[in-house]
């Protein structure tokens, strides 16, 4: 068992929890309120299962889709189909444009992203960042899991920003939540989650770009590990300036 997801829950802990759900469930209804129509973009990770929980629970109105590269891996799959029974719902899923990921693939190769940083980047493009565009058309916000304390280029991550790439609203209701906070959640409410947690991954992309980390480790330092930490980024969540 890995202790990292396992933690001791204490009443302190749980009240903390507690009192950091409903700060995020009144951002999420005042999205939902004032910004109507809305997206969660889930991936399935530990932090949007906590925000699909929320959703649910709370009967939030906000769309929750997913971005199905073709490249997850299996146990991501597993989740979607379980998360699917608990909820009661199948996800909205969107799909890359099979003539460019035709085109990419036999033009370059099927792993083509271990040969160049451009290649990577292309290959996040046209496998996730088109998709998402098409995901929030007519969207005036959208939701991520994201949280400050995932890496340094997310350390100053606010709550509520505007979004200048895409011109609309992005909340990020987890933004304060450490790793541990989001476990309590998860076990407190027995949310399903990915059995990839279990093995060190705590950050979860797709199959061929993701690793499991070792302790002490950044906890994306398993995305895109053959590269430089400065080009680790897919194209999903791009500042302004
Ligand atoms: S990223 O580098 O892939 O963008 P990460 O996996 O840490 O980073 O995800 C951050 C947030 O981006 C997630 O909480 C989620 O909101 C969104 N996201 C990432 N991948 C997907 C996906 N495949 N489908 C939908 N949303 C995603
Ligand atoms: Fe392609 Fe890897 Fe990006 Fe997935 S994470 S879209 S497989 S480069």
């Amino acid at each position: 068992m890995n202790p990292l997801i396992h933690p001791n829950i204490t009443d302190a802990m749980r009240a903390t929890v507690s009192q950091k759900s409903a700060v995020a469930i009144e951002l999420l209804n005042q999205a939902a309120r004032d910004f109507s129509p809305v997206g969660f973009a889930s991936s399935m990770g530990a932090e949007d299962m906590v925000l699909t929980d929320l959703i649910n629970r709370n009967g939030i109105g906000i769309e929750i889709f997913t971005l199905d590269t073709g490249r997850l891996p299996p146990e991501t799959y597993d989740l979607m189909a379980r998360a699917e029974k608990h909820y009661g719902e199948h996800p909205v899923t969107w799909f890359p444009k099979h003539d460019a990921v035709e085109a990419y693939v036999r033009t370059h190769g099927i792993n083509a992203f271990y040969d160049s940083v451009e290649l990577r980047k292309a290959c996040c493009a046209m496998r996730k960042v088109e998709p998402l565009t098409r995901a929030l058309a007519g969207k005036k916000a959208w939701v991520t899991g994201m949280r400050a304390q995932q890496s340094a280029t997310r350390s100053d991550l606010p709550e509520r920003e505007f979004d200048e790439a895409r011109g609309i609203e992005k909340f990020n209701p987890l933004s304060s939540w450490t790793e541990r906070e989001i476990w309590v959640y998860i076990h407190t409410h027995d949310v399903p989650y990915n059995a990839l947690h279990e093995q060190f991954f705590p950050s979860i992309g797709c199959q061929p770009c993701t690793r499991a980390i070792s302790p002490g480790e950044d906890v994306r330092a398993g995305r895109w590990w053959w590269e430089n930490p400065e080009s680790k980024e897919c194209g999903l969540h791009v500042k302004a300036g």
